[in-house]
């Protein structure tokens, strides 16, 4: 989908890089959109990816209507970052009780690759996240489009993977790049393990895309081992600068963005240092589905 080109909006829009992201200006978000406006948005989140809202002032209620416009939003198994009487809203802090930093990292999964949600049975639709108190220095949040990645392939990889099914399991990489605060047994419950394609077809631009990411850990039919090798090193050719946009954060933006054709992750700050708070809900998507050979 190329980003280029005009676009009938009721906003402004301003492409952020060639390939991925554009900025949407001109819009009252806490106020609410109308269906006519959201369509236009959803045309712009369907074409550019990621959407970036310039600093508003909006309030956790507004934050969730808006969410709803795309669709049912998730209700997290990790209930302890449920915020704002919003079981809907995430909120990852690294504040404590008196508003200073702790020197803890609320979630270390965030700094690696992932797709929000790859570990449930229906994935993530668009991520909305909002940028309360962001740091000066680090905890930006990159972007990288996998339709590329999955188009620079060579064709010997596209024919090893074509079929593939890697399992998705957020036990697996919460407790390998997290260490504490692990998954509850009810939690574990709540989030088996799941199978998804690999090679996975967006439902409604038919385009085919990489989908791996942190929370992949084995591959279907494959010795262990063999697959946790493949995965990594598909994960890492997977990333490549001229397909990435790095957002580094203002106070009170909020970006969305598709988790069907997009991994992202966040960047190290110094949390004993500067805050960082972040509250963001995900949209429920569809299962994947596959790219047939
Ligand atoms: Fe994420």
């Amino acid at each position: 989908m190329n980003a280029a080109g005009p676009l009938l909006a009721p906003f402004a829009l301003r492409p952020l890089t060639p390939r991925l992201g554009a900025e949407i200006s001109g819009l009252d978000l806490a106020a609410g959109v109308s269906p006519e406006v959201f369509g236009a948005i959803y045309d712009a989140f369907l074409r550019f990816q990621v959407l970036l809202f310039p600093p508003c002032e909006l309030p956790p209620a507004a934050q969730v209507a808006f969410a709803r416009q795309f669709g049912e939003v998730q209700v997290h198994v990790m209930s302890m970052y449920h915020a704002d009487g919003h079981p809907e809203l995430y909120r990852l802090s690294n504040l404590d009780d008196r508003g200073r930093p702790n020197g803890r990292h609320p979630d270390k999964g965030t700094l690696a690759w992932h797709t929000d949600g790859s570990w449930q049975r229906v994935t993530g639709q668009a991520t909305i996240i909002y940028g309360e108190l962001v740091p000066e220095t680090g905890g930006e949040t990159h972007f990288c489009d996998m339709y590329g990645a999955y188009e620079r392939l060579e064709p010997a990889w596209k024919k090893r993977i074509a079929g593939l099914r890697a399992v998705h399991n957020l036990d697996f990489s919460r407790t390998r790049r997290h260490g504490t605060d692990l998954m509850t047994e009810a939690q574990r419950r709540e989030a088996p393990p799941v199978e998804h394609p690999v090679v996975r077809v967006h439902p409604e631009t038919g385009r085919a895309s990489l989908f791996l990411g942190d929370h992949a850990e084995y591959i279907v039919g494959m010795p262990y081992d063999e697959g946790r090798a493949l995965i990594e090193e598909l994960n890492a050719l997977a990333v490549h600068a001229d397909l990435s946009y790095e957002h580094k954060w203002t106070p009170h933006e909020l970006i969305v963005w598709d988790n069907r054709r997009l991994l992202h992750r966040a960047t190290v700050y110094d949390p004993s240092s500067q805050g960082r708070v972040v509250r963001r809900c995900t949209v429920l998507g569809q299962v994947p589905v596959g790219k047939s050979a």
